[in-house]
C-alpha cells in the first residue's frame, strides 16, 4: 500500500490538541495535519459570520495540503460552520458537539451540567441538541470566560488558574449537577482542577475519543484508515507563532513539536 493523503485537524487554536491525542493513539499510522487558529482565539466571542470565514479559510489550506478528510476539533466552530462545510466539501468531514447524550444517560438526579463557550451555548446547534437528547433532564449552562486563554499560554497549572475553575465548576454543583460536560476542546487540559473541584462522585465527559472513533469509521467508508505500522506523523501551523506558542505546543503535545506560519 503506497503512502496515503492525510488526514487534516483544525481548532481556534491549541485546544484540539486534545482530540488530535485521542486521533494519534487510535490511528498510529496516519500522517496529521494541524491548524491552530490562535491569532483568532477565543472564538467563543467571536460572530458566527467570522467563525464561518476562517473555517472555511482553515479548510480549503488542510485540502490544499492534501487532506483527505477534516476534523473540526472545537465544538464552537462545529457549532456555526459544519453544515456550510459538509455542504461545500465532499470528502469526510467530522465534527463534535457537547457530550449532552452520555450525560444524560449518566446522571442519578437528573441535571446535568454544560461547560462550553458562549459562542456553542447560544448556538442554534445547541438548541437543537438539547431539544433532541435533554428530555426530562435539566441542563445548567457554564460559559467559562478566560479558560480557553490559560491553554493557549500552556498555563495549565497554579493558584490562579485553579482559582478561576473553581469559579466556573461551583455554579454548576451548587446547582445540583451531579455530572460536568467538557463542551469545548480546550477544556480537558484543564481536566485534573475541574474533576477535584467536582469530585469523585461527579463524572466529567468529553468527545475527543469518540470523535476519534468517528474519524476512523468514515475513513473505513471512504476506502480505509493507514494500517498501524506506516509512519504516522504531525504538521502543525499556527495563525500566531511565538515563543509563547511554541512553549505551549511542547506543554501539550510533545517537547519536539515544531510549528509554522500558518499562510492565511
Ligand atoms: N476549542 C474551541 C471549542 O471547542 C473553541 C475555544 C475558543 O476559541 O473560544 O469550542
Amino acid at each position: 500500500m503506497s503512502a496515503l493523503a492525510p488526514i487534516g485537524v483544525f481548532d481556534s487554536g491549541l485546544g484540539g490538541l486534545s482530540v488530535l491525542r485521542h486521533i494519534r493513539s487510535l490511528l498510529p499510522g496516519e500522517h496529521l495535519l494541524y491548524c491552530a487558529d490562535s491569532g483568532h482565539a477565543p472564538y467563543g466571542e467571536r460572530s458566527p459570520e467570522f467563525i464561518r470565514a476562517r473555517s472555511l479559510a482553515l479548510a480549503e489550506f488542510l485540502l490544499e495540503q492534501g487532506a483527505r478528510a477534516i476534523v473540526i476539533a472545537c465544538n464552537t466552530a462545529t457549532a456555526q460552520a459544519a453544515t456550510l462545510l459538509r455542504e461545500r466539501y465532499a470528502l469526510p468531514i467530522v465534527a463534535m458537539e457537547p457530550a449532552v447524550k452520555p450525560a444524560v444517560a449518566a446522571t442519578r438526579r437528573g441535571i446535568i451540567g454544560v461547560l462550553a463557550t458562549t459562542g456553542t451555548l447560544q448556538s442554534a446547534r445547541f438548541a437543537a441538541l438539547l431539544d433532541n437528547h435533554a428530555g426530562e433532564v435539566e441542563v445548567l449552562t457554564e460559559a467559562c470566560s478566560g479558560w480557553v486563554d490559560c491553554v493557549e499560554r500552556g498555563q495549565l497549572g497554579g493558584p490562579a488558574v485553579r482559582a478561576l475553575v473553581a469559579r466556573h465548576v461551583e455554579p454548576l454543583l451548587a446547582g445540583g449537577a451531579d455530572v460536568l460536560v467538557l463542551g469545548c476542546t480546550h477544556y480537558p487540559f484543564l481536566r485534573s482542577h475541574i474533576e477535584a473541584v467536582a469530585g469523585p462522585g461527579v463524572p466529567v465527559i468529553d468527545t475527543g475519543q469518540a470523535v476519534a472513533r468517528q474519524l476512523l469509521r468514515r475513513l473505513a467508508e471512504a476506502g480505509g484508515a493507514a494500517p498501524p505500522d506506516f509512519p504516522g506523523g504531525e504538521t502543525f501551523w499556527s495563525s500566531a507563532v511565538s515563543d509563547t506558542a511554541r512553549q505551549a505546543l511542547a506543554a501539550l503535545w510533545h517537547e519536539s513539536a515544531a510549528v509554522r506560519d500558518l499562510p492565511i
